[in-house]
């Protein structure tokens, strides 16, 4: 792991998986491709600016003649995928635009790295790639679909999106799984369960009732709060993509998950404990459509076979996590731009942030 290409590094998962590459391997360069949608924002990665071992490049995952010409410059040996329209309630607002980034996106990258990496790239036979390469694709636990109220997501549960995120997320891993099969790609797929950590975009529960909380106004709770989320401090989650790098067998998917399930209503109550908040600020609102009711993570792949485990706690995870958002206000401000307040009048009829 030398030329790291990480898309989507300015959102969450990325620019925390950026510090944690940096810091964690010493002889490694990382270039960050990232379109800088709204979610993405490059004051999440102020502390690597200056860093020689670290680039930065404007642009779209879609856009084949870049990623090619990318590969070419930086001579890439791994891709850490993570660029994606991320967020379910925008999905069923516009949902073509999650199909064509987070699958042909992906697509686009496959190629562009199959081309670089196998020894006979005009050679439909061959299987042969330089030594040491490596694609991997971060998924999510929601291609799963939903479980009831027992049970646990394995990497063999079969896949049953439910929102058209999921669906093209699942999509996305089909096409990772069959450049595998079919041109015998070095590939793993990682299906994680809720992050949750510094730099979320406040669209996303923990980060959104924080907010909300801070300045008294509605915390709004979709159907009865009863919906279930296995909840991992984003630290864990680089640092099982690390090991996924590391130790991973090629062509394995690994599922990522802290054993923290949690009804939604519970989170928006600690929130409102450790913010010295009233319980009257919670407002039920109507249900998000198709809503998953619980996901869980059955972890035991990786941790048995890896030997990867989750540092944080839930507890402590998500005191630091309630503390950095009341220490950044400035961060949440610069973030929620007037585009993502015409979304949020959209979503909660009008209520401001
Ligand atoms: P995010 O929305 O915070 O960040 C997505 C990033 O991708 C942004 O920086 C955005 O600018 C960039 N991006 C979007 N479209 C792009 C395009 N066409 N070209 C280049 N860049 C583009 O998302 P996140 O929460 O950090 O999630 C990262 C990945 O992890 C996603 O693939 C998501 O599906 C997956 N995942 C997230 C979670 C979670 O709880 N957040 C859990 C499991 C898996
Ligand atoms: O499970 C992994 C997935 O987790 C990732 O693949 C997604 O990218 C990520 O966004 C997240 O999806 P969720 O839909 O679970 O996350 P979200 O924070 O949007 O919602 C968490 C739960 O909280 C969900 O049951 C819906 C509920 N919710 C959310 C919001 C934004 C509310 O009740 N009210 C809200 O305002």
């Amino acid at each position: 792991m030398k030329n790291i290409l990480v898309t989507g590094g300015a959102g969450f998962i990325g620019s925390n998986f950026i510090y944690y590459t940096l810091d964690h391997y010493q002889e490694a360069s990382v270039v960050n491709l990232d379109a800088l949608t709204y979610a993405g924002n490059l004051e999440n990665l102020k502390d690597v600016k200056g860093d020689p071992r670290y680039t930065f490049i404007k642009g779209d995952i879609r856009d084949r003649a870049l990623v090619e010409s990318l590969f070419d410059r930086y001579d890439f040996d791994t891709v850490v995928h993570f660029a994606a329209e991320s967020h379910v309630d925008r999905s069923i607002l516009e949902p073509e635009l999650f199909l064509t980034t987070n699958i042909i996106g992906s697509q686009t990258l496959l190629d562009a790295a199959k081309r670089h990496w196998k020894l006979a790239p005009d050679d439909k036979y061959s299987r042969d790639y330089r030594q040491g390469v490596r694609y991997l694709q971060v998924s999510t636990d929601e291609v799963y679909g939903a479980l009831g109220p027992e049970g646990m997501f394995t990497e063999t549960t079969p896949l049953s999106p439910n929102s058209p995120y999921s669906a093209s997320k699942a999509g996305a891993d089909m096409i990772v799984r069959a450049y595998h099969e079919t041109y015998g790609m070095p590939v793993n797929i990682t299906r994680c369960s809720n992050n949750y950590g510094p730099y979320q975009f406040p669209e996303k529960l923990i980060p959104l009732m924080i907010h909300n909380a801070q300045h008294d106004k509605p915390l709004p709770v979709y159907g009865d709060g009863m919906q279930i989320r296995d909840w991992l401090h984003v630290s864990d989650h680089c640092s099982a993509i690390a090991t996924v790098l590391e130790k991973g067998k090629i062509g394995e998917i690994y599922n990522i998950g802290g054993n923290n399930e949690k009804a939604n209503i519970e989170i928006v109550k600690l929130i409102l404990r450790q913010l010295g908040k009233p319980e009257t600020l919670i407002t039920y609102v109507k249900d998000r459509p198709g809503h998953d009711r619980r996901y869980a993570i059955d972890n035991t792949k990786i941790t048995t076979q890896l030997g990867w485990r989750p540092a944080y706690t839930f507890e402590r995870g998500m005191h630091e996590t309630i503390d950095w958002y009341l220490e950044h206000t400035e961060w949440i401000e610069h973030v929620t731009s007037g585009a993502y307040q015409n979304y949020y009048d959209h979503m909660y009829g009008g209520a401001k942030v």
